[in-house]
């Protein structure tokens, strides 16, 4: 069966508790019905993985070469994290980077995303729904002989 990986990085596994003036009151349990929901018709299964380390989720982008495409919220490795940064340029398929808050309109800190020139698409400030997005997108970019 065909997966698609779902990546999130520092701090967003606490998501519905995390400063929700923020970041929504969603919780990644709730994210992962979702897109599981808006892929469901293609066939695909979500892989859904979240960690407070970039060593993790290099390990687990490199475990799931094999995944059709992936959605990507990095949190703030979006701001330093180089090794993920060269494990998304070894990804195969196509990617999206999502954001829930729009990082253009918080600290200037947040401006820079050292991962987006790799990225397929971004997507940020439509919470919750971005990742939805980001899943509809990838199953117009993935081509159906790859599922
Ligand atoms: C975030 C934005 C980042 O700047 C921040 O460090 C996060 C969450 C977002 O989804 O809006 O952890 O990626």
């Amino acid at each position: 069966m065909s997966t698609l990986l779902l990546v999130n990085g520092p701090n967003l596994g606490i998501l519905g508790r995390r400063q929700p003036e923020v970041y929504g009151t969603a919780t990644l349990a709730g994210i992962e019905s979702a897109v599981t929901a808006r892929i469901a018709d293609r066939g695909w299964k979500l892989v859904s993985v979240q960690r407070e380390s970039e060593g993790e989720l290099i390990h687990a982008i490199q475990d799931n070469y094999d995944s059709v495409g992936a959605i990507v919220n990095p949190g703030a490795l979006m701001m330093y994290g180089w090794s993920l940064r060269d494990a998304l340029a070894n990804y195969p398929n196509p990617w999206i980077e999502v954001h829930l808050s729009n990082v253009w309109a918080r600290e200037s800190f947040r401006h820079e995303s050292i991962l987006s020139a790799l990225a397929r698409g971004v997507i940020v400030g439509l919470g919750p729904l971005g990742y939805e997005l980001a899943a509809q997108a990838l199953l117009g970019l993935v081509p159906a002989a790859s599922d």
